[in-house]
């Protein structure tokens, strides 16, 4: 077991006094490409992280389901209505084993995780599907991978309240070590593409700007709405389906969305191409790319964000980009990877000079999905 996979299990009997049933742990991600795509219906590319949320569930005798964060120590009830707490994930999860007709008795988990919370690096799919993947084999029902994202995606859009696509649940499921997973977010098919960062002498460097954001209270659904507006407007039943000659019967804010969308889905096809060709440098090209549309046009980024990517291109990183929702949170630059200490001391200058929080640095190879370790 992993170290946070023993915490977990640790929690769970220190805090129910008897050990749990089985442990599941599942990652976080960092999406290399191809952002707001997701709920588009089209392609995005992430891969899984070495930070892990870990569950450890059993059943409860007495009938009273519970639920314990090592991390807030903190035991909430499994029943109770969304409340703006971590109880949330796990309460959304069970309720929608429950309504997909499940037999679902009242359980007890214990969490424990080290995925940087509210950065972008995907903390509430890693406790959504670690719990799922945890009750499904509680419960013995076999539900595909696919499926359990799925119901991740539901709990995360009906119970916590916020209406994210299907790549972090997806991501954090279906990932593998060594490669990066490339979503065809309107078929549901993934195909893992070899990330031989190391091989390349290239590393992931992730730069958290400790601005926090919740997507709940971000402009996340706003830019949802206007995507789905532009569809209508343009007869395709998604984004997806426009093609960049469309785009002039839009204006305003509708074609700036559109247009990233656009464009972000022929930059990921393309990252692939130069993926499989190991031609780094053109994929690095794309990152920039892809932020430049997301700042100019999807206006999801932040000075912060921007003076990280700015500081890459300077040092002669190859690509970098904001990752996730934006709104502050992560960014992430391919680099050299003898460079990366190089990059992160100017940044943490520029940050300085500029007043902005002291930023976190992570270097993430490509991890192992969720899974039942015990
Ligand atoms: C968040 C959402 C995802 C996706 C990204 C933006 O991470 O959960 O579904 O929309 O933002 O690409």
């Amino acid at each position: 077991m992993r170290e946070i996979e023993e915490r977990a299990a640790q929690a769970y009997e220190q805090r129910f006094g008897e050990g749990p049933e089985l442990v599941a742990s599942a990652p976080g991600r960092v999406n290399l490409i191809g952002e707001y795509t997701d709920f588009n219906g089209g392609f995005v590319l992430p891969c899984a992280i070495e930070r892990r949320v870990a569950a450890a569930v059993g059943s409860a005798p007495n009938g009273r389901g519970a639920l314990f964060s090592a991390d807030f120590d903190e035991e909430l009830p499994l029943d109770g209505e969304r409340e703006g707490s971590w109880a949330d994930y796990p309460r959304g999860v069970a309720r929608e084993f429950m309504k997909g007709g499940a037999e679902t008795p009242p359980f007890r988990a214990a969490f424990a995780g080290n995925v940087p919370l509210g950065s972008g690096l995907s903390s509430s799919a890693a406790i959504e599907t670690a719990t799922a993947l945890a009750l499904d084999a509680l419960f013995g029902l076999g539900t595909p991978r696919k499926d359990l994202a799925l119901l991740c995606q539901r709990a995360e859009n009906a119970f916590v309240g916020v209406p994210s696509g299907i790549m972090d649940q997806y991501a954090s499921l279906l990932c593998g070590p060594g490669t990066a997973l490339l979503i065809d977010c309107r078929t549901l098919e993934g195909e893992p593409v070899p990330l031989e960062l190391e091989a390349a002498g290239l590393a992931l460097l992730v730069c958290d700007t400790r601005v926090e954001r919740g997507l709940a209270d971000t402009g996340y659904e706003d830019r949802r709405k206007s995507c789905e507006s532009a569809a209508r407007r343009l007869g395709v039943e998604m984004l997806r389906d426009a093609r960049e000659e469309d785009l002039d019967s839009l204006s305003g804010d509708e074609l700036k969305r559109a247009r990233h969308v656009v464009s972000e889905n022929a930059r990921v096809l393309e990252a692939i191409r130069a993926l499989r060709g190991e031609d780094f440098a053109s994929f690095g090209r794309l990152m920039y790319g892809s932020h430049l549309s997301l700042r100019d046009d999807f206006e999801v980024s932040t000075t912060e964000l921007d003076a990280f990517v700015d500081a890459a291109r300077e040092s002669g990183s190859l690509g970098a980009r904001l990752t996730g929702a934006g709104f502050g949170g992560c960014a992430v630059a391919l680099v050299n990877a003898s460079d990366t200490g190089a990059l992160a001391s100017s940044v943490r200058h520029v940050f300085e000079e500029r007043g902005f929080e002291e930023p976190a640095f992570y270097e993430f190879r490509p991890a192992t999905g969720a899974e039942v370790v015990g």
